[in-house]
């Protein structure tokens, strides 16, 4: 490994890290062109790339974020360079992001980071690197073709519940925390691809514009949301948490991987068609939440 070094991504890296290091990065949704000027400058954001050291190549890249007042670091948008993988540059990163969380930033207490469940590899890894599942929310990513009116999201018809921040944490705050994470898992919250710790800014995070949520205080908090120029990109993500799928008729054959939507979702995308383009991608995908304490 001594062939490569770890280092902070600068302004002149930029083409290099959008170009072959990201081609086909999330089906070409990928959000990093949209926050790689505005992260390379705020404090939230801290973005490392792997040189190849003999021929100052960029080979790898991945992002540090910290949200919920700087408790959680989110492991982001890490690439490869389709040539160099299987050399140890995605481990050699991972270590060095723990490394530079540790050092920099001793207020976090855990690390998330969100994996497709198609992407073995990339799950694996995890795993081997101590993380542990928490959770699986479906996405739907689409193009933008024209601007969505507001007045074209009606809550109300689409069945479920619009909720207030303050309602679900009036809730929430008067449980003990055990029975708190049974109904929030990992006690994060998944919405808009940034996993937030439940609690009140997390939740006005989540039941800001266009998120929905049911909540059945006996069983879970169910959300599912639609993020509309998510990361500032012309793109919109629905996403939902897979309990919703639970009203759902039984399928005929329960191994197959499930990409059913279910009623609302469904729903708002109907509503929505005309102004974003859904054919791209997009089955979606289904999205791990991982996480571990830093250790
Ligand atoms: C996933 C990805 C980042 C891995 O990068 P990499 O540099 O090739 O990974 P490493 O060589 O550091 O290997 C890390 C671990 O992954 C596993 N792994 C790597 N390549 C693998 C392969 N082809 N098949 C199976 N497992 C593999 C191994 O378990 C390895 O650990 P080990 O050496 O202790 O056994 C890379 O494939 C990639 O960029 N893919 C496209 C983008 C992507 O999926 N990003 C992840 C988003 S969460």
């Amino acid at each position: 490994m001594s062939d490569f070094v770890v280092r902070e991504a600068t302004l002149a890296d930029r083409d290099t890290i959008l170009g072959e290091l990201s081609d086909n990065i999330y089906n070409g949704f990928d959000y990093i062109p949209c926050c790689y000027q505005r992260w390379l400058h705020d404090d939230e954001h801290t973005m490392l790339c792997v040189e190849e050291r003999n021929t100052n190549t960029i080979v790898g890249f991945e992002v540090i974020g910290l949200y919920d007042g700087g408790r959680t670091a989110v492991y982001h948008a890490l690439r490869v360079h389709p040539a160099y993988r299987g050399q140890g540059v995605a481990k050699l990163l991972g270590r060095a992001l723990q490394e530079r969380t540790r050092r920099d930033f001793p207020s976090v207490t855990h690390i998330r980071s969100c994996v497709q469940d198609k992407n073995p590899v990339a799950l694996g890894m995890h795993y081997k690197q101590g993380y542990k599942p928490v959770s699986t929310t479906a996405f739907r990513y689409a193009e933008i073709l024209k601007p969505v009116p507001r007045s074209v999201f009606k809550p109300d018809q689409l069945g479920v519940k619009r909720v207030s921040a303050q309602e679900v944490w009036g809730l929430l705050s008067r449980m003990p925390e055990s029975k708190r994470l049974e109904l929030i898992p990992g006690n994060a919250l998944l919405v808009d691809w940034i996993p937030r710790d439940a609690c009140i800014e997390g939740l006005t995070l989540c039941c800001s514009v266009y998120s929905y949520a049911e909540f059945d205080p006996l069983r879970r908090l169910f959300l599912h949301s639609l993020c509309y120029n998510a990361f500032g990109c012309n793109h919109v993500l629905l996403s939902y948490d897979m309990g919703l799928r639970r009203g759902l008729p039984p399928r005929e054959d329960e191994s197959a991987r499930d990409y059913r939507m279910p009623p609302a979702i469904a729903d708002l995308q109907t509503e929505l068609s005309g102004y974003i383009d859904c054919s791209a991608d997009t089955i979606g995908c289904n999205m791990a939440l991982l996480q571990k304490p830093v250790e």
